[in-house]
């Protein structure tokens, strides 16, 4: 078979299935209009994964990178930190849920939310889920970590809500090592 006969084949699959798809797009034509608003438009697919290099985030430090428009933290995290975050007991959380978007089943123990199982890299959406200012990093509040000064949301060391009016931890991303120094973002 000549390479062209090859790409008539396929191309012919394709007209095939894109009519199976047509009759299955009449049959719900009721919803459409809905899914298709739901979809994101072709540039906004293009961001929704992006990569940081995060080479020189020394620890102790963080850097704030715009992703899907909202901001998001990437802090490393020193052992103080990590020690402090891991040593605070499931029942004092008000926030019981990891709220890690890799996977909403796990609790909000300091292991759950962060990037490495070190715990040494913490990557959060970072907008406060009360009503979405983005809070003070680097330490700030009465529990070592985020605080939203719109209406006094403090936030501990992993993120999590500890006292205020926010009713959960910050959100942590779909967000993955691609390697050594990259973090990728979706
Ligand atoms: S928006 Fe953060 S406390 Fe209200």
């Amino acid at each position: 078979m000549s390479h062209a006969d090859d790409h008539e084949g396929t191309r012919r699959d394709f007209l095939y299935y894109a009519t199976a798809g047509a009759g299955a797009i009449t049959a719900g034509a009721a919803i459409w209009p809905l899914v298709n608003q739901m979809n994101p438009s072709a540039d906004v697919q293009a961001l929704a994964s992006i990569r940081v290099d995060v080479d020189g985030v020394e620890p102790g430090t963080q850097i704030t990178v715009k992703w899907l428009g909202k901001p998001v933290f990437i802090r490393r995290r020193t052992a103080e930190e990590i020690e402090a975050a891991r040593s605070v007991p499931l029942d004092d959380l008000i926030d019981k849920n990891a709220q890690n978007r890799n996977d909403m089943s796990l609790d909000a123990s300091d292991q759950n939310r962060t990037l490495d199982e070190a715990g040494e890299w913490l990557v959060m959406i970072g907008v406060c889920t009360h009503l979405g200012c983005v809070p003070i990093g680097d330490g700030a509040g009465d529990f070592g970590g985020w605080f939203c000064p719109c209406h006094g949301s403090h936030y501990d060391r992993a993120g999590r809500i500890r006292k205020g009016p926010a009713p959960e931890n910050l959100w942590i991303p779909v967000a993955e090592f691609a390697d050594e120094t990259t973090i990728k973002l979706g």
